[in-house]
Formats: structure tokens, sequence, C-alpha cells
């Protein structure tokens, strides 16, 4: 064996509420922003799928786990969806919600599978994004409350907690680069939102700790490691240095080290875009960062001083600092368009390991989209995945690399167990280790990756 892993290592996937669970509208469950939308704007959603569509975890979960573990699982993440169990973001419980989330977090427990929980994943109760969602502070105080409610119900078996999943994706994707809702372009809600994100964890983590449950809470956030086209280049460097700021240690920051990065500060007050916040906030942040750290790798950023001196717009986004560069001999995912980049996650764990103490971590998603995954079916009806194969020994074997080199890494969780509905690409780029056919029934079968990663598994490495 080339690569082994250090005992108890953590070998799973993740996956989150809102693209598993379905039964969007029985059981009690409120509606989120992303049912919203899709009422709102179908055709917005790759073949018109929306979050209706998923694999149906509400209904089959007893089915899936069993799938977890036959593909070599000893932990999962997901999420729990805000509006299931409390309809309205604020007040009353659903109680439906929460016999659903006890019996899946039991069968987890009961098949040998830790159950990690994710409390945000995109996925706004309607009723709050009404009143402002991450804009306002009062969602704030709705989302720490609903924490309080997780824990309480969820945390005598539940170990491992994480207030949110990519918290930079709601503010690109809502407000700037309209993919999320509410899809509108403006920058200083981008950054209210965010900072409010960052405060809204910490007060989580500061609940958790004070509820003294005994398990751990982090974050979970994709990292872009950013390259400057020309190392030597002093501009292109500080174009790089920039897209990290925006889009790296903009939480990282505030979640491992308990501030706001001073480059991104200055510049933000400079454009007036500083955030409405408080002295006693910036102290609860100081005050509760994370225990534990999950990262989401798949692909870097190539990045270049702004070649043109226009300004985008009059009022400035992120990019009017820098160009992203198309490097031409990146290796590319073909059937999807990603750079690929496997020592990208050793970037990622050696940066953890020297500018924020070293903290425990883990790859809490890395992974393989593939688009018309179909034409790699054999005979028997399983789809012959090698490049994933490929893919997940390139990573692994550079997370192995990073241990050795004495970073803390406690795990490596691949997007995802089985297809999912992914959001506005619905079913357009599939992920699992099992695959989904939309045609038969939602008919799961694993795919050759799931049984190669059942023996990294059960050996605890390759
Ligand atoms: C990141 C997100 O956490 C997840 O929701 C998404 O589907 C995957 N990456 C794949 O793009």
């Amino acid at each position: 064996m080339n690569y082994k892993f250090p005992a108890d290592f953590w070998w799973g996937s993740a996956i989150s509420g809102p693209q598993t669970e379905g039964t969007v509208d029985g059981d009690g469950k409120g509606k989120s922003i992303w049912d919203h939308w899709y009422e709102e704007s179908p055709e917005l959603f790759f073949d018109q799928v929306g979050p209706g569509e998923t694999s149906d975890v509400y209904n089959r979960y007893k089915e899936d786990i069993a799938l977890m573990k036959q593909t070599g699982h000893n932990s999962l993440r997901t999420s729990i969806q805000w509006s299931r169990l409390i309809p309205d973001g604020s007040g009353e419980v659903n109680p439906e919600a929460v016999a659903f989330y006890n019996a899946y977090i039991d069968e987890l427990i009961a098949n040998d599978i830790e159950p990690f929980l994710n409390l945000y994943h995109f996925d706004m109760p309607l009723a709050l994004q009404e009143k402002g969602g991450w804009e306002s502070k009062e969602v704030v105080e709705a989302y720490v409350a609903y924490a309080r409610k997780c824990f309480e119900l969820f945390g005598d078996r539940v170990n491992k907690w994480f207030t949110n999943n990519e918290p930079i994706v709601p503010v690109e994707g809502g407000y700037l680069y309209k993919f999320h809702y509410p899809s509108i372009v403006d920058m200083k809600k981008a950054v209210q939102v965010a900072y409010h994100e960052s405060l809204a964890s910490a007060k989580a983590i500061q609940a958790y700790h004070e509820m003294n449950l005994g398990g751990q809470i982090g974050i979970v956030l994709n990292l872009t490691p950013s390259y400057p086209r020309d190392e030597n280049d002093p501009e292109d460097v500080k174009a790089a240095k920039l897209a990290d700021a925006f889009f790296n240690r903009s939480f990282l920051d505030p979640a491992l080290r308990g501030e706001f990065p001073e480059d991104l500060v200055e510049l933000l007050k400079e454009l007036d875009y500083l955030p409405e916040y408080t002295a006693e906030e910036l102290e609860i942040i100081k005050n509760n960062t994370v225990d534990l750290l999950g990262i989401n790798y798949y692909q870097p950023r190539r990045i270049k001083k702004k070649e043109s001196t226009e300004r985008l717009s009059d009022k400035p986004m992120p990019d009017d600092y820098f160009d992203n560069y198309i490097w031409p001999e990146r290796k590319m995912n073909p059937y999807r368009g990603w750079e690929i980049y496997e020592k990208g996650i050793y970037d990622c764990l050696i940066n953890v390991r020297d500018n924020y103490g070293n903290i425990p971590c883990f790859i809490s998603e890395n992974g393989m989209g593939v688009e018309g995954e179909g034409r790699f079916i054999n005979a028997d009806g399983m789809i012959e995945d090698d490049y994933r194969i490929e893919f997940l020994k390139d990573h692994l074997s550079y997370v192995h690399k990073a241990i050795e080199e004495g970073c803390n890494v406690k795990g490596y969780h691949m997007w995802t167990c089985m297809d999912n509905w992914s959001w506005t690409n619905a079913y357009k780029n599939r992920y699992g280790f099992v695959s989904v056919d939309l045609d038969n029934n939602k008919k799961r079968t694993i795919k050759k990756s799931g049984h190669w990663f059942k023996e990294v598994a059960d050996n605890n490495g390759f």
C-alpha cells in the first residue's frame, strides 16, 4: 500500500438537505428560497427540474444509508433544512421534521456512520428572506434560535456540527453574480450579508459551547487557492492576494482568527462598503472561533492583474480588481470544464497549518462533476467512472502528503454519495458514488468508484 491514513480517519461524503430530501411541500415543511424561486422562474433551472425532484432521501433514507455503508462510509455530512424544522424560520417547530431527523440520525448511527450536521446550506426560509434574509439582524437572531433548537433536539447524538456551508456562495450568487436568490447585484448588501453570516456563525458557536454538549462545532468553507499568472510580476501577485482576500480570507479569518482581513477591510472602507456593525458584535466574533474546519476544494483561481483600466461598473465589484486568467496548459475536467489541480488541495491544507494554527480540519467536499455520465454505463448497468477513481487517487495522495508534513487532517469526504439535484444545474453534472436513474424510479446503482472507495475506506488507504 502506498498511502496509509491515520487511525480513525473519517471516510465518507457530503450531501445537503435541500439537495436530497424532496417532499418540499409535504409533512409540514415551509418554503425555502429555492422552492419559491423555482415556482417563480422554472426556466432558470436546467431542464426545468426543481427542488421537488431530489433523490428523495425523506422517504428512502434506509435504502440510501445501506448504500453509504456499501460504499465505505464511516461518516456523512448532511444538513438540516431550516424550513422543514421551523417552517416560518422562527417560531413553531414542525414535529414531523423532528421525527424525520431523529429517525435519519438514528439509522446512520445504527449503521456505524457518524452524522455530521450542518445548519445552513444555501436554504433561507422564504418567510425570513421576505424580512431581508442575511441582510437583516433579525434573521441573524432567528438563525441563532434555530441553531439552539437543533443542538437541543439532536445534540445528544450528534457530535460534529457546522454552522454554515460555503457562506461566500450566497454572497456571490445572491448579491453579485445572480445564480442564487434574490439574484440582485448590490455590493454593499453583499458585504452586509457576508458579515452577518460570520456573526451568525460566531453566535451559534457561542451557543453550542455554552450548552456543553461535548462535541465540536465548525464551519465548511470552499477554498479556492489563488495563483498569480506570473509570480515575478508584483501586480499579478497583488491581484491574486486580493482575490484570496475576497473569496477565502473573508471567511477564513473571522472563523479561525476571530477578525477580518486588514487589506479587505481597508479596501471596503475606501469604497464605502463597510457593513453596519457594533463593537460588541466584533467581540463575539473574536471570542467564538471554530473547533474544526471543513474544506471544500474543487478548483483553484488563476489570477492576473486587471488589464483594462476601465471600471466595469461605477459600483466596484471584486473582479474589478483582477482578471481570471486562462492558463493554457491547465488540466481540465473534460466532462464539465473545470480545472483539475490536485496540488491545490495540499496548498489549502498547508495554509491552515502555517497561517491558522493547524487547527483540526478535514476535506469536507471534493469531487468531479460529469455531464452525460450515462455514456459510461456497462452491460451490467454500472457506470465505469475510472476518471473519478483517478481524480480520487490524485487528490488523496496530496492529502496524504499534507498529513505526512504535519497537517492536522482528520478525514476526507467526497461530494457526493449519490447523484443529486444541484441548484440551478439540477441533474446536469453527476458527482455520486451511486448513480440515480431519473427515468426508472430513481433506481440507485453503485458506480465503479463507489466500490473502489469502499476498499480504500476498509483498508484505510490505497
Ligand atoms: C458545493 C456545495 O456545497 C454543493 O451544494 C454543490 O452541489 C457542490 N459543491 C457541487 O457543485
